[in-house]
């Protein structure tokens, strides 16, 4: 019987709250270059062009609610935990949606667009409107250090031993709206399926990392993702 659920969402449980997907053909690396945006050496040589990037999507996240698939992740984790069983959802997303849902055990592996961290004191502070490089620190009042509190590419992915104690512990591991492109998450599976879990895939069509999975369902996430917790908590 399954316990212990470990769910991986990406930005396909976000595209019909109206946030782009990154990959799809309209999505945001098909527009941006990551490279000049989402890279440490990025905000060292054009720090104010990386901020304008991350205030244009925070921006957008405001005009932003959840959609049924998070609402959908939230009522799994009230009903499963209230049987007894562990939950963990893992986001890759940086928008707050699922904690918009009311789902409460989400780790944002890849950071938080509503927060900012000083790079001079290591603080961390919430952000709602834009972030400058004048904006002062709440903590050690200096200027110049607030960053995106974002994982860029080549930087560390947050909360790593805590994922992975629960991936080897976990009895269903399921990946909702990601192409499994971009690791660590895109190993996941093979973590949990190593360690005996059953895997399920959500996702609108086939990704590269479907082979591995014992099950899929296709289908846009605010219908899938509805219809599949339906069947877990009965
Ligand atoms: P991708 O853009 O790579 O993949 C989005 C996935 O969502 C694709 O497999 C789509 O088929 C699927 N999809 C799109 N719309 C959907 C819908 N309505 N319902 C269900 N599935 C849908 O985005 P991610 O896998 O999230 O990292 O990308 C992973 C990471 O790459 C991001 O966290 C970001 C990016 O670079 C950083 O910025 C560090």
């Amino acid at each position: 019987m399954t316990q212990s659920l470990f769910i991986l969402t990406g930005s396909g449980v976000s595209a019909e709250s109206g946030l782009g997907t990154f990959r799809d053909t309209d999505g945001l690396w098909a527009k941006f270059d990551w490279r000049e945006l989402a890279t440490p050496e990025a905000f060292a040589s054009k720090p104010e062009q990386v901020h304008a990037f991350y205030n244009a999507r925070r921006a957008g996240l405001k005009k932003a609610s959840p959609n049924a698939a998070h609402l959908a992740l939230a009522d799994l984790e009230r009903a499963w935990l209230a049987r007894g069983g562990e939950f963990l959802l893992v986001t890759q997303n940086v928008d707050d949606l699922h904690e918009q849902a009311g789902s409460e055990r989400v780790v944002h592996m890849h950071g938080e667009l509503k927060k900012m961290r000083c790079e001079l004191c290591g603080e961390v502070h919430e952000a709602f409107d834009e972030i400058t490089m004048d904006l002062p620190c709440l903590n050690c009042r200096e200027a110049g250090g607030l960053r995106p509190h974002i994982v860029w590419f080549g930087e560390m992915p947050m909360e790593m031993d805590l994922i992975y104690d629960q991936l080897e512990a976990c009895d269903l591991f399921v990946a909702i709206g990601t192409s499994g492109t971009v690791y660590p998450a895109a190993g996941f599976s093979q973590v949990a399926k190593q360690a005996g879990a059953r895997c399920l895939e959500i996702n609108l069509e086939e990704t590269d990392t479907s082979p591995l999975f014992d099950e899929a369902r296709k289908g846009l996430a605010s219908q899938a993702v509805p219809a599949w917790v339906a069947d877990m908590v009965g």
